[in-house]
């Protein structure tokens, strides 16, 4: 952080306003044009807020109202706000999934405050790939920023009984195929699901990156637990606009506070909260525009030294709602000290521990104590053997514990059609010992989408079996819970070995030990590479195009190869 603040000709927006030429006549009065005063922009700040609102992203429904929330802080704090929208990226829309689109939110989010007078950001976000985007985005250009998370929606209700967003419907979606429920059942169910606007509210990949916003000292603290269609949030979009503005004269930007003892913080937070798989991905490349080197092995290495505290759903049994009551991420975190680094700079201009510093727990069944953990480790395993030289993922703590090792038989799906075509075929050879397999639902096959969460084949739900170990390239839905592989990399597309798999092939898993092992020799291997040839490209032409050949593996992110990193990029010429 700089020492002295800057003075207002220092602004970067005073090469727009401030000087006496034909262009800055130009910017001056085309913003006079839209009713705004002088006394309004001269000097001050130029705050852009990054809003990710659309009529089709019910996470972010309540942004219209947040954003003049925002902007009042911003008036306050002697700033000058200027709303910038940015593609919205509604994760139960945008097919073939929005992971697709995270890079071209982060270029969005960068060429926006790049192109246009802002001196510091404000960044709108929440629904899943929104949060890195926003983040990725902003660290590449590195003005000051802060990310003001959209909030948990409040709890589904069904019957009496709570509803958490996916995580139920994939449960209730089993019992209906199971015949256990009827279509009167699942239409409540989706009536009762969804019921106010804000984000997932179980520990799904919303949750989970809103956390790391803030625990890597993004967010104010204590606002990524606040439930959208709660006054205090709608209170903590006007504190994200006042302190923006002192965070522009004290030139503290992204980088300042993306540091590798940051991102360690983020990923201690994950473990703990039992996060979303998703976050080893986003976090990746988080790092990557930050400088700092992050592998998959760090996480793993976290892992084992952090004991899982937050008993939500997929992997425990409450609802962000009830983490809010509970203390919140600030509760959690204090629990954490000693695994922490405490002194990591954040966006208040304090540091992470005394942040934290006066945090309690309301009720320890929610946010368990160091004493009490829903589990003593292991939110997150990286796995790696000869199926996965790279590296896949699994979260144990949300997968039946006889299937952490399990050696069994490979059902081999080639595409995800081919699995619904044949998944619930009644004379499919499958049982509950066998390995399913689903190749092509990687980065560059599919784009990777939320396929990762395989179905248990109908026959098999009927005689009670839930969990199954899966494997696959593709991500799962951090809503999504059971024995499943996941980011196998590198992927099938590439001719890598999950591509070689055969129906029968025995799979062994042992996450204690973090293997994945296909149980054919390498002559036998060897000889079905030679046989594999190269699937043809999809996109021809437009972002389909550019996305196919910059895309990194999931091990390196899924950023694009020419975005990574802290090169310099030339700021605009003004003529
Ligand atoms: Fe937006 Fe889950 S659909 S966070």
């Amino acid at each position: 952080m700089a020492a002295t603040r800057k003075r207002p000709e220092d602004l970067r927006s005073h090469r727009w306003y401030g000087v006496k030429d034909l262009r800055s006549f130009g910017h001056r009065s085309r913003t006079l044009q839209m009713g705004f005063a002088r006394e309004d922009f001269a000097g001050k700040p130029v705050i852009g807020i990054v809003n990710t609102w659309s009529d089709i992203n019910p996470c972010h429904y309540h942004f219209k109202q947040r954003v003049e929330e925002v902007k009042r802080g911003i008036w306050q704090a002697g700033g000058f706000p200027l709303e910038l929208p940015a593609i919205t990226l509604a994760e139960p829309f945008q097919k073939p999934t929005t992971m697709m689109y995270r890079n071209l939110l982060a270029m969005d989010t960068e060429e926006l405050l790049r192109s246009y007078p802002v001196d510091g950001a404000v960044l709108m976000g929440g629904c899943d790939k929104t949060t890195p985007a926003l983040i990725m985005g902003a660290t590449s250009m590195n003005l000051p920023a802060i990310y003001m998370p959209a909030g948990p929606m409040l709890r589904g209700n069904w019957h009496g009984e709570f509803l958490g967003s996916g995580t139920d419907s994939w449960k209730y979606w089993a019992e209906l195929r199971a015949g256990n429920i009827d279509e009167r059942d699942w239409q409540e169910v989706e009536e009762g699901i969804a019921r106010s606007p804000g984000h997932c509210m179980v520990m799904g990949t919303a949750s989970t990156m809103t956390s790391v916003a803030e625990t890597l000292g993004l967010a104010l603290p204590g606002a990524a637990s606040i439930p959208a269609a709660d006054a205090n949030h709608g209170r903590m979009a006007t504190a994200c606009g006042r302190r923006i503005v002192d965070m522009v004269w004290e030139d503290l930007k992204p980088r300042d506070i993306l540091t590798a003892d940051a991102f360690d913080n983020a990923i201690t937070a994950i473990h703990a909260l039992s996060g979303s798989t998703n976050a080893l991905i986003h976090l990746i490349a988080m790092a990557g525009r930050a400088g700092v080197a992050l592998d998959l092995e760090r996480f793993d290495a976290l892992s084992r030294t952090t004991p899982v505290l937050a008993n939500i759903r997929p992997a425990g049994k409450f609802l962000m709602e009830d983490f809010y009551y509970a203390g919140g991420l600030r509760a959690l975190l204090a629990q954490l000290r000693d695994l922490l680094v405490l002194g990591c700079m954040t966006a208040n201009g304090k540091t992470l521990g005394e942040n934290i510093e006066s945090a309690r727990i309301y009720n320890p069944e929610v946010i368990r104590t160091r004493e009490n953990p829903l589990s003593p480790s292991g939110g997150l395993a990286v796995l790696r053997g000869n199926l996965a030289p790279d590296g896949a993922v699994i979260k144990p703590t949300a997968a039946e514990p006889h299937l952490h090792k399990h050696t069994g038989p490979a059902v081999v799906f080639k595409s995800y059609d081919d699995m619904n075509e044949r998944i619930d075929d009644e004379s499919l050879p499958i049982d509950e010992h066998s390995v399913i397999v689903l190749q092509h639902a990687g980065p560059l096959a599919a784009g990777m989408p939320e396929w990762g969460q395989l179905p248990i084949p109908k026959k098999l739900l009927k005689r009670g079996v839930r969990d199954m170990l899966r494997i696959s390239d593709a991500r799962m839905s951090g809503t999504s819970y059971g024995a499943c592989v996941l980011h196998v990399a590198p992927e099938a597309f590439v001719g890598a070995p999950l591509a070689l798999v055969r129906d029968g092939d025995l799979i062994e898993i042992d996450v204690e030990a973090r293997r994945l092992h296909l149980h054919v020799d390498d002559a036998e291997l060897a000889r079905r590479r030679s046989e594999w040839r190269e699937p043809p490209q999809k996109y021809k032409r437009g972002f389909g195009a550019l996305y196919a050949q910059h895309v990194t593996q999931a091990d390196k992110g899924c950023d694009f190869d020419f975005l990574e990193g802290t090169a310099e990029t030339p700021e605009p010429d003004i003529h």
